[in-house]
This record gives structure tokens, sequence and C-alpha cells, in this order.
């Protein structure tokens, strides 16, 4: 692939001058990267720098992390959504710990044997820290590869996506994989943005790049959309007595499993029905005041919820039903809640 060999000069000339300074872009330490990455499949780089900051203070080593509580580990996750990653993340690091004492393996092949490391992962941690020369293929790099060989394959496809990785590991450099991986990833993340929105004026690759020179970027790559999601009504609660907050344990299993919540119903209900489900909880509602309507999109659901601040009486017992009556400080030190009920914690 001629051309796809022809960006590894401009592209890292570009990387070394343009690239953001990023704490984990300091030591190159696996375990650093191996959070980061993670982190990055959730949200931007931006939001995560402050995680990744509090997360390694809290955590500094694989055994930390290996050896943190639950409750403590979804509170320093709390926000980033996809707590499975991070369950994931925990028992990757009790695998290192008991099949490589504590070192992340410097292969390849034996990352991708850890729980929630895939190609991607363990690209990113091998080329990024150890040098090894593999590809790391996420969104950004299979949107400036589709659009440099003007490819109309549908990167939906996990085998146009293991050809991308292919084509890539056919010409990265062998003395600085780490750089090629990032700074085509940093590419896609600055110069290189989807849509219409591709800088193609600024982009060091834009006498290479076939889409630039037929004016075809803003079409590529094409992905076909999964299946919609599904889209639930919910009606959340913000109860409260004296300077207490009602909050609730999800389930074990499923959406948010094992996180905290407002306590909240399925269906938009009016307020007279609400006043009526918190009776039936065994509280005496005192007053009700609308909060509006928030959404919130998770990967596989919406939900679209309307919310109710509740007055109740003030209460003798700390815990009701499945109920916790939290102060403020108290949910901010020690009970993780998913973002989805930020628009009614704020208000409440
Ligand atoms: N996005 C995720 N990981 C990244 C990295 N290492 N460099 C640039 N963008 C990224
Ligand atoms: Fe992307 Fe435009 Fe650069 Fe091509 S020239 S890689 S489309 S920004």
């Amino acid at each position: 692939m001629e051309r796809l060999r022809e960006i590894e000069k401009p592209l890292l000339k570009w990387y070394r001058q343009n690239k953001r300074a990023l704490p984990w872009r300091v030591e190159k330490d696996p375990y650093e990267i191996w959070i980061s990455e993670i982190m990055c499949q959730q949200t931007r780089v931006e939001v995560v720098k402050d995680y990744f900051e509090r997360f390694l203070e809290a955590l500094p080593t694989v055994r930390d992390l290996a050896e943190c509580p639950e409750e403590r580990l979804m509170k320093l996750w709390e926000g980033l959504g996809y707590y499975n990653r991070v369950r994931n993340m925990q028992k990757a690091a009790q695998q290192v710990m008991g099949l490589y004492g504590g070192q992340l393996p410097a292969d390849y092949e034996a990352l991708k044997g850890l729980k929630g490391i895939g190609d991607y992962t363990a690209g990113a941690i091998a080329a990024i820290a150890y040098g090894i020369p593999v590809p790391a293929v996420d969104g950004n790099v299979l949107r400036v590869v589709s659009r440099v060989l003007e490819s109309r394959e549908d990167i939906a496809r996990q085998s146009v996506r293991r050809q991308i990785g292919q084509k890539i590991q056919a010409v990265m450099p062998t003395d600085c994989p780490g750089d090629y991986d990032q700074a085509l990833m940093e590419l896609g993340a600055l110069i290189c943005l989807p849509g219409a929105q591709a800088k193609c004026g600024q982009c060091p690759l834009k006498g290479i790049c076939l889409a630039a020179a037929h004016g075809t970027a803003a079409k590529l790559p094409v992905k076909t959309r999964s299946k919609p999601r599904r889209i639930e009504e919910r009606t959340v609660l913000v109860i409260q007595d004296g300077d207490c907050v009602a909050i609730r344990k999800r389930a074990a299993k499923g959406l948010l499993a094992g996180l905290y919540e407002l306590p909240n119903v399925k269906g938009h209900l009016k307020e007279e029905e609400t006043l009526s489900w918190v009776r039936e909880m065994g509280l005496g509602p005192l007053r009700i005041r609308p909060l509006g309507e928030a959404k919130h999109i998770f990967s596989h659901v919406e939900w679209r919820m309307r919310g109710y601040q509740i007055r109740v009486q003030q209460l003798d017992e700390r815990r009701q039903g499945d109920m916790i009556f939290a102060r403020a400080e108290e949910v901010q030190e020690k009970y993780a809640i998913p973002s989805a009920f930020d628009a009614f914690i704020r208000k409440g």
C-alpha cells in the first residue's frame, strides 16, 4: 500500500510539533497507558485528564487496582460510564498480579489475554509503552486511513477494521511505533475531524490524501448504524428529609449494576401518582415540585426522564426499605451515582 507508506514522515513531523501535552505521555508507563486508553474510550481526552490524575493518585500501581474495594473503584470511575470496563480492569489487574508479578506483559498476545483488553488497547500498550510495532486502531484512526485511501468499506465491520490494522502494520516504523500510532489518533482528534469538520487545509497529509483530492472527506468513512436505541420513560425522584436525600443501590446485574441512584420508576408519572408512590414506600410527603425533563443516552437505551423534588416528613431511621437517606457530603465521598442523574441531583 504505497500511498499509506508516504504518510509516515509528514505525519510524525506534524505530531512532534503539535501533540497535546497529556499526563500519560510523560513516563510512557504501561499501567498509565492502560488506564488512560480505557478512559479515552469513554470520553474526550480533556475530561480524561482529571479522572486520570485522581485515579493514579488513589491507585498508583497494578496491585492497588487489584485490591481496591468495589465501592471505592466505582466512586473513582463515577461519571465516566461503562462501569463494566473498570470492573474488567480490576479483574485484569488481578490476572497481572497472579500471572506476571504485577508487571503488564510486553507482549501483544499476552496483553490480549487479559480481561477487557482487546486489539486496540493491547496495541496501544504494546506500541506506546513497550515500543512493539503493532497498530492501535480506534475510531480516529479508522477515519484517517479510510479517507487517505478513500476507502468506502464499512468500518462498522470487524473484518474491515482488521484489514485497516494490517495495512498500518505493513507500513509503520519499527523505531517509533508509539509515536506513529498516537500520531494517527491525534490527527483524527485534532485535524481529520468527523463529517464536514475535517480541516484538510491544515492537514500534513493533504497532498497524499485521496479524499482531500476528490472532495469526499465529509462522506467518509462509511459506517452503518447499529440498531436504534430502545427509549424508556422514567420518573426520577429527589426525596429529601431535612438535609438528607434518598438514594438506593441498583441491582448487581444489568445496566449500571451495583451503582447508586435516585429512586425512580418506569413511565412518566403525574404529581398525584408520584405522591401515591412515595406514600406506598412508607414516607410522608409534604411538598412536591416538578424539576422538568432530562434525557440520558446509554449505548443501547435512552432514558427520557421527568423529575420531581419531594420533601418528606423527618425520618428517625436513615434506612427506609431499600432507600438510604444520606447527606450531600456523604454522597460526594462514598456513593457512586451515574451521570444520568446529574440533571436532577443539581436541581434537587
Ligand atoms: N485517544 C486515545 N488515546 C490516545 C492517545 N494515546 N493519543 C491521542 N489520542 C488518543
Ligand atoms: Fe483527513 Fe483531510 Fe487530512 Fe485527508 S487531508 S487526512 S481528509 S484532514
